[in-house]
């Protein structure tokens, strides 16, 4: 570990009484939610067409080699989504005609043999692969409200730079999926669309901001997906998911739109996948110019790769991992050794208790309030009367909306003494964590504390999803790999963490541990 490193103080008082009384909150939840939710929920319809199981790089071979047609993946695609949406309300804005269109061109272009096989597979890769992409990334004609009633009639007027980037290879957009109020709680849940439920249980949440998207990949309702936030939501719903390192992959055409460089850092859009092997080539096109930074075609070696390790990061407000989790990364630990000679080196990196507070100071944006962008307006009382209209049911917002516009309007001011405190917590941490990885290490650690809870069940356990968002402060690559399915059929899995512009390691990581441990799960079989 880093000797810059400097020691935590002790946690307050406060701090640990209120640790407490959320963790008893949160067990007393749980009892009454599993009396609520009882036995119900609803198992998914079996994936009943196999080309729909198949990686994306796999169908677009086909395609090209003129097995299948791209019509007859599209509609094969349309008919999954039309047998699980009405479970799952994942899917919100389809194109169909439009991608029907591109779809039979794509068919033309592989017919007129005017481009070789090989030249297919290089100039356009994903030719005639329909994908979704979240109602926050823009694709030109298609709404673009992030889950805001105020926007509930924008329409994009041009693709977002990743979506033009992907047609370009070939690919076709179906459509759009659901997200959060503004993309910011983990819950999929907003005051147009509704709510997203969990393919595996559709009591439990699908997270967010991307959870729409996890949640029709993991349906297998489109051959891959375009996401930011990603691993959190693929995690919930048992995919792949590939966040690149800070500055890599556009976000323009993204909305709300970073509005400093900081907050560009945490941000990154990236691809969300059924299976690891997609990733690669997606993350490719996705970075466009910025894709030779990242070397991805340079081979990895598994076996040379340093691995580190941490189960808990002792957050207070948070919950302890479970221990389902704690022994699927074990498993993992002990598959590198065996397989690979990796002796993996436990870590505990006590500054990654203070990742709540690093995370909730730096997140502050000044330039926009939250309650503003959700609202039109802020203030104290213009918010306090929304919740009592949200409490008879005729709000625009979300509960946890109004609560977060509450909660922005304090907070740490942006320069103050705290706020650099904060980010110098955070530069240290970076430190720590680049001399750990070196340009040929690795992190493992869980992805989320818990599997996916039950709907409105976040609102006791708001701090959890610390075990991504402190990577995302710090603006290194991750990816989320799922490893099967625990004791109550939900997904869990980890995330696998590398130093800037070494996505490569993830990935590679990723793949080898997809063939060994399963990776995805068809929801019908949990
Ligand atoms: C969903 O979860 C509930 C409560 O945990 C459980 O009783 C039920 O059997 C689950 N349903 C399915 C389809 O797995």
């Amino acid at each position: 570990m880093s000797t810059t490193e400097i020691p935590d103080g002790p946690i307050g008082v406060h701090v640990k009484v209120l640790h407490y009384v959320r963790l008893v909150a949160a067990l007393v939840a749980r009892v009454l939610f599993n009396l609520f939710y009882g036995k119900s929920g609803e198992k998914l319809p079996p994936i009943t067409e196999p080309i729909l199981r198949e990686p994306a790089v796999e169908i677009a071979r086909r395609i090209r080699m003129q097995e299948v047609s791209s019509v007859e993946v599209l509609e094969a695609f349309i008919r999954r989504i039309k047998d699980v949406n009405s479970a799952l309300n994942c899917f919100v804005e389809d194109r169909y005609e439009l991608a029907l269109k591109e779809a039979r061109q794509a068919d033309d272009l592989v017919k007129s043999g005017s481009l070789s096989v090989q030249q297919l597979e290089k100039d356009k890769p994903f030719l005639g692969v329909p994908f979704t992409t979240k109602d926050c990334i823009a694709v030109k004609g298609l709404h673009h409200t992030s889950g805001v009633v105020l926007r509930k009639d924008v329409i994009a007027d041009q693709d977002a730079e990743t979506v033009k980037l992907l047609r370009e290879k070939g690919a076709i957009i179906m459509g759009l999926t659901n997200v959060p109020e503004l993309c910011m709680w983990w819950e999929t849940h907003n005051h147009i669309h509704g709510r997203t439920n969990n393919p595996y249980n559709t009591t439990r949440i699908v997270g967010g901001s991307s959870g729409g998207e996890g949640c029709i990949q993991a349906a297998a309702g489109s051959a891959f997906g375009v996401g930011g936030s990603i691993r959190m939501p693929s995690y919930f719903n048992g995919i792949f998911g590939h966040k690149p390192s800070k500055f890599i992959v556009s976000n323009a055409g993204q909305y709300p739109e970073p509005t400093s460089e900081l907050h560009s850092s945490f941000l990154g859009i990236g691809p969300m996948v059924r299976h690891a092997v997609d990733m690669k080539p997606l993350l490719k096109i996705m970075s466009g110019s910025n894709s030779e930074k990242l070397k991805l075609d340079e081979p990895v070696d598994i076996s040379k790769l340093k691995v580190f390790y941490q189960i808990n990061n002792d957050a207070p407000i948070t919950d302890p991992v479970d221990p389902e989790i704690a022994a699927a990364m074990e498993k993992v630990v002990e598959y590198l050794k065996v397989k690979h000679n990796i002796v993996a080196e436990k870590q505990r990196i006590t500054r990654l208790r203070k990742s709540n507070p690093i995370w909730l100071t730096l997140m502050k944006d000044e330039k926009k309030s939250f309650a503003q962008r959700i609202m039109g307006k802020d203030g104290v009382c213009t918010l306090l009367l929304e919740m009592l209209k949200n409490f008879i049911g005729c709000s625009g917002n979300t509960l946890i909306g109004i609560v977060t516009g509450l909660v922005d309007r304090g907070g740490v001011a942006v320069g103050s003494d705290k706020y650099n405190h904060y980010l110098k917590c955070r530069d240290e941490l970076i430190d720590t964590f680049q001399t750990m990885l070196g340009d040929d290490g690795v992190f493992l650690y869980p992805t989320h504390p818990t599997p996916a809870p039950y709907h409105n069940e976040p609102l006791v356990r708001p701090m959890n999803f610390c075990y991504t968002s402190i990577i995302n402060c710090m603006g290194l690559p991750a990816t989320n790999i799922p490893l099967g399915l625990g004791s109550e059929g939900l997904p869990i899995g980890i995330q696998v963490v590398a130093n800037y512009n070494n996505d490569r390691l993830c990935l590679a990581v990723a793949e080898e541990l997809d063939k060994a441990f399963g990776g995805w799960v068809e929801p019908h079989k949990a």
